[in-house]
Order: C-alpha cells, then structure tokens, then sequence
C-alpha cells in the first residue's frame, strides 16, 4: 500500500514526451516529464539547476520547452562530463563523427581501450560506449550487449541519425548559453548557486541512490554512488528553496520527508526487470497529491 497520496498526474504516456538526451541512463527520468512541466508551469523560475545531472533530460526539456530561460547541469562522473562538455562546445564533431562511425566489436574494444586525448574524442567515447553497452551502463567493467535488447547487440540501440539529430537539437541552446555545463560535486556546489539565484532558481534533484539491499542495484550503475542524503533535505530546508526530488520509496526517505515536512506523491512503475517499484516525487508544498 502506498505510504505517501498516489500522484494525481498520470505516469507517461511515452509517446508524449520526446526523447532528447543522446545518453540513454539506468533510471533515465523520462516519466517524470509530465510531473516536470507542471512544476515548473506553476512556479515559473528563471533558472533551473541540475545537480545529479545524467542524461539531463530534466534539464533539455525544461529549456527546449521554454519552462525556464537556462538550465545548470552539474555532474562528478568524469566520463559524464566529459559528454556534456563535448555535446555543448563541440556537437558538430559528435555528429560527425557518429555519421561516420561503424561500430564492430573491433573498434569498440579499440575505443575502450584508447585514453581519449580531447574533451570531444573523451565525450565521443562516453556517447560510443553508453550506447552500446548493456543497459548503457558506463562504469568500469560493465559489458558489451549481446543479444538481449532486441538481439540485435552492440548494436540494439546504435541509432546514429537519432543521436546526431538530438545533438543537433542541443546545439543552439548551448550555443545561446541556455544550457550550461559544470563539472563537479553537485552537493559542493548547490549551496552557493542557490545563494546566488535564490528564489529564481528551482533545483531538480535525482541524486544516485541505492536502498539497503536496494532493487536499484545504484552502485553498479553509477560510478559516482554516495551523496549524504540527509544532508541534502537539510540544505533544501535550510534555503527554502524551490525544488523537486525524486527516490525509490525507502524506508529511510520517507523517514527524511516526514522529518522536514516536506510533501510526497508516490508512482508506481515497472522496472527494466518488470518488477514494481515506487518511486517518490518530493516537493516543499504538496503539488502532486
Ligand atoms: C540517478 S542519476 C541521474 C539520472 C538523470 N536524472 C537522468 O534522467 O538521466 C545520478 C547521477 O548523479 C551523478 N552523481 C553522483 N554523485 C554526484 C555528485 N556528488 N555530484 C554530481 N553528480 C553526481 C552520477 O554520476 C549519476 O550520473
């Protein structure tokens, strides 16, 4: 039974939201888009921040739909950034790249192999690798897909065209400075951007997250997979900051949004694996309930 009211917006039609991240990522936020636009609908901030960034598409939606002048995406996972930097400063490179690239077990055993020696040959690689291997998983060790995704392998979610046109998509709102990138600790850095903006900003926040012997199996997927949860409702606190969240309904969340009074609405969907899983939509004043 639900522990928190059932959110009132229903989960994704898929179709509605369009794709726009060129990364595909494990717990990739997609259903959430409805949630997003009404949030933001409702309290039209200047500026929204990013700090667990990801595939960001939080971040490109809330900006290509003109939710928010400018976006701050912020991500530690060095691999991760170095994508964003590349997509941002050099998304013509990527998608030449990716017209001309045939991607053989060969070459992408060679490209994981290779140190990258620029941000757009790093950023490709990270593109390359998120999209080839299973379940897109980029940290160190994970495998190649082989016949699971459609059995078509490596090959199951190699769409070039796709990508280059998402990259292209990208490419004014990066060159206009509507989306910008930071590398870094999204916790280091939250406290002062929130200072800077303060109510003009509104901060969504995905961050990694693993539950005591969690269904997300969050250490695996991220390389990056410990923040201070705790600490993190204290600074939303602390600041009276606009700001949505979102975890699986564990124990010690739920504990954390009743310790700071905070409102949650509760969605239940079904995983990579078919299994049910509830994930909580967190904000200071109840939207979603
Ligand atoms: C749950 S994922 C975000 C997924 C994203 N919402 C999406 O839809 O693609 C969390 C991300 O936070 C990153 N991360 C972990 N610790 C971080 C930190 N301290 N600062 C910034 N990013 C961090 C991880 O590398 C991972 O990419």
């Amino acid at each position: 039974m639900a522990v928190f009211p059932v959110s009132r917006v229903p989960v994704v039609n898929v179709a509605s939201v369009p794709q726009r991240s060129p990364l595909r990522y494990p717990g990739g936020k997609t259903w959430l888009i409805p949630h997003i636009r009404e949030w933001l609908g409702q309290t039209t901030p200047e500026i929204l921040i990013e700090p667990f960034a990801g595939g960001a598409i939080v971040s490109l939606t809330a900006v290509m739909e003109d939710l928010v002048s400018a976006a701050i995406m912020i991500e530690l996972d060095r691999d991760v950034a170095a994508f964003w930097r590349a997509a941002l400063d050099e998304g013509a490179t990527l998608q030449d790249w990716l017209r001309q690239f045939d991607p053989t077990h060969e070459r992408l055993r060679d490209l994981e192999r290779t140190p990258p020696a620029t941000v757009a040959e790093h950023g490709w690689r990270t593109l390359v690798l998120n999209r080839t291997r299973r379940g897109g998983v980029l940290a160190p060790g994970a495998s190649f897909s082989r016949n699971g995704e459609n059995g078509r392998g490596v090959l199951s979610r190699w769409y070039p065209d796709t990508l280059a046109r998402r990259l292209a998509a990208i490419e004014p709102y990066a060159e206009a400075e509507r989306l910008v990138f930071a590398e870094g600790d999204g916790m280091k850095l939250l406290p002062p951007l929130l200072y800077g903006w303060e109510q003009n900003a509104a901060v969504f926040l995905d961050p990694p997250y693993t539950a005591a012997g969690g269904k997300r199996a969050g250490s695996r997927l991220y390389a990056h997979a410990t923040i201070d949860h705790a600490r993190l409702f204290a600074l939303m606190a602390e600041r009276d900051a606009n700001f949505l969240m979102t975890y699986d309904a564990a124990p010690e969340i739920i504990d954390l949004v009743r310790a700071y009074g905070f409102h949650a609405a509760e969605l239940s969907m079904k995983n990579g694996h078919h299994n049910m899983l509830s994930e909580l939509v967190i904000t200071p004043e109840p939207l979603f309930a």
